[in-house]
């Protein structure tokens, strides 16, 4: 008897849990991505496509800078990213990456999270201090993760 009530309601407790897992998502990033000031939210991508034979130092850059939180495969399940308050988003989730522009993704890259978030800046005037240009390519070796 119990068994059976358990087969009867579980299914439907997991297919709850992913529907909201799936629209919660895309609702925190578009969130993120809303935050970013206007005029950077409209910025283009002026650098060309990544050439092809550029692909492993890009993966060597991102496995060494960003894998640690965002995963190696970019699914967001980096093996720091359990202790962060504000989880960083998977770039393999197309639904997420749609709801931001180039131009966010720049900003969120140069200059890190808000206040208590472990996201670093990268931009010119960081630490990182990378140049806009190794910014902007990595906007664009970010996106290769939802194709
Ligand atoms: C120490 C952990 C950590 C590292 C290292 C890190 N990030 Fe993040 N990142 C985060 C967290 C946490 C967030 C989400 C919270 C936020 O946006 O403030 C985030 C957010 C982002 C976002 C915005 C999308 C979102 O989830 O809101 C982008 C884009 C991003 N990171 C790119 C990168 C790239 C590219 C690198 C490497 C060059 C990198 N991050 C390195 C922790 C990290």
């Amino acid at each position: 008897m119990t068994r059976s009530i358990c087969m009867q309601v579980l299914p439907g407790a997991w297919l709850a849990l992913v529907v909201l897992l799936a629209w919660g998502a895309p609702g925190i990033a578009a969130e993120r991505c809303d935050a970013v000031p206007a005029q950077y939210a409209a910025l283009a991508n002026p650098e060309p496509p990544l050439e092809k034979r550029r692909l492993r130092y890009w993966r060597k850059q991102f496995k060494a800078k960003c894998a640690r939180c965002h995963g190696a495969a970019g699914d967001g399940g980096g093996e720091e990213a359990g202790r962060q308050a504000a989880p960083p988003v998977a770039f393999t989730d197309a639904a997420f990456m749609d709801n931001c522009t180039d131009g966010q993704l720049f900003y969120q890259i140069a200059f890190g999270g808000e206040d208590k978030s472990a996201m670093p800046a990268f931009g010119p005037e960081s630490d990182q201090g990378w140049s806009e240009q190794k910014v902007w390519q990595m906007v664009a070796f970010i996106r290769r993760f939802a194709e």
